[in-house]
């Protein structure tokens, strides 16, 4: 016989329903007290907090509430799930690739010593090809994964208004307005005006420093220091030169103006070579043309051009007596000194200006007059003269 007042004692294995209804026999003879609430054994894991709460969440979309989760736009899986899998390997095999060069590419760096030429051809070799390849598998991969295995679908989105809406604009006003009072901009015009002053200067900073660019050039570059009947000295020795001077033609060589043999700034431009042409090689004209030298400018075969070249202004140093070509070593632009020192190679555009030359009563060789066009880079000109 069991004692009813007991009540259930740790261990018992009896129904629920036995429990309970020895719980109520209980309650009963202790009269008025707060019946107790059935106790049940918990098994298993108990249910989450949020479920057991007397506040519960509001659903979805209501005041309070968690926002209703968005329908899903992009489809999570391509169309063709057995096309997918093999575009799947064959992106998979690209990355192993690239994987593969890449560690390659560490390991020609380490294994290749580049103490010799061959070495340094075996390890350019070895470095281009494995990165090379790397950067290709990767691409190859990264272009198959997009086009197999992402959702092919086309997507398009209403622009939106990019001006901010009037009730934003005001309020930035608002805002501004505020600041402005605030900062006592408007309230202190000392404090503004002494400002204002201050940042004149250092915006004309700039503006000054352009003086350290030099003088502007005005007409400088259309010039150089050659004037009539002013002789021409040979480069070094600094001695006039007869014609006679040449004792067999071919022969290449600087000359200067006199008077201005120290000058380098005047020699940037004026510095001349002179040839010396055989009979029957140079191709004359009357006046000046194109792929023509002025005849009237030589003497005995004796042509003068200008030694900076057309292109970036390198001295033009080279001469070739068989063919009778200047070369610029800077950027193999190359002149035909027997017709009128035209381009016939290199990014040079125009010929090598030809400095009209005659002989003094002396017989030394002395200057006409200038050049009758700027020497040097024409950068401003477009294109072949
Ligand atoms: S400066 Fe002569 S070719 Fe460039």
């Amino acid at each position: 016989m069991t004692d009813s007042t007991a009540g259930p004692q740790p261990g018992d294995n009896e129904p629920n329903g036995d429990l309970t209804s020895g719980l109520s026999a209980h309650a009963a003879a202790v009269g008025d007290e707060e019946p107790e609430q059935p106790r049940h054994r918990v098994i298993g894991t108990p249910p989450p907090a949020e479920a057991r709460t007397l506040l519960k969440t509001p659903p979805p979309g209501a005041p309070g509430g968690p926002p209703v989760p968005r329908q899903r736009e992009l489809p999570a899986d391509p169309d063709d799930l057995v096309s997918a899998k093999r575009a799947e390997r064959v992106v998979v095999a690209c990355f192993l690739i690239a994987t593969l060069a890449g560690l390659g590419f560490i390991a020609s760096y380490l294994i290749f010593q580049v103490h010799s030429v061959t070495n340094v051809l075996h390890s350019n070799l070895a470095l281009g090809s494995t990165m090379g390849l790397a950067f290709l598998a990767l691409a190859v991969g990264a272009v198959i994964w997009v086009r197999r295995l992402m959702p092919w679908v086309e997507r398009t989105e209403a622009r939106k208004l990019l001006r901010s809406s009037p009730e934003d604009r005001a309020a930035f006003a608002e805002t501004f307005e505020e600041g402005a009072e605030a900062s006592q901009f408007t309230k202190r015009p000392m404090v503004r005006r002494t400002l204002i002053a201050a940042t004149v200067p250092v915006a004309l900073a700039p503006i000054v420093l352009l003086r350290d660019l030099g003088p502007l050039p005005g007409t400088s570059l259309d010039h150089t220091v050659w004037r009539k009947g002013m002789r021409l000295l040979n480069y070094g020795a600094n001695t006039p030169i007869r014609p006679a001077d040449f004792a067999s033609p071919g022969g290449m060589v600087t000359v200067v103006p006199d008077g201005f043999q120290d000058d380098f700034n005047a020699l940037a431009k004026a510095a001349v070579i002179i040839i010396k042409f055989p009979p029957n090689i140079i191709q004359f004209s009357a006046k000046p043309q194109p792929g023509r030298v002025v005849q009237n400018w030589t003497v005995d075969n004796i042509v003068a051009y200008s030694k900076i070249c057309t292109h970036v202004g390198c001295p033009a140093a080279l001469y070739e007596q068989t063919t009778h070509h200047i070369l610029c070593p800077c950027h193999q632009s190359t002149f035909d000194a027997a017709r009128g020192a035209q381009v016939i190679f290199g990014p040079a555009t125009r010929a090598l200006p030809q400095l009209p030359m005659t002989v003094d009563a002396q017989g030394f060789l002395i200057a006409r007059h200038d050049f009758i066009e700027p020497v040097g880079p024409s950068f401003w000109e477009r294109g072949p003269s």
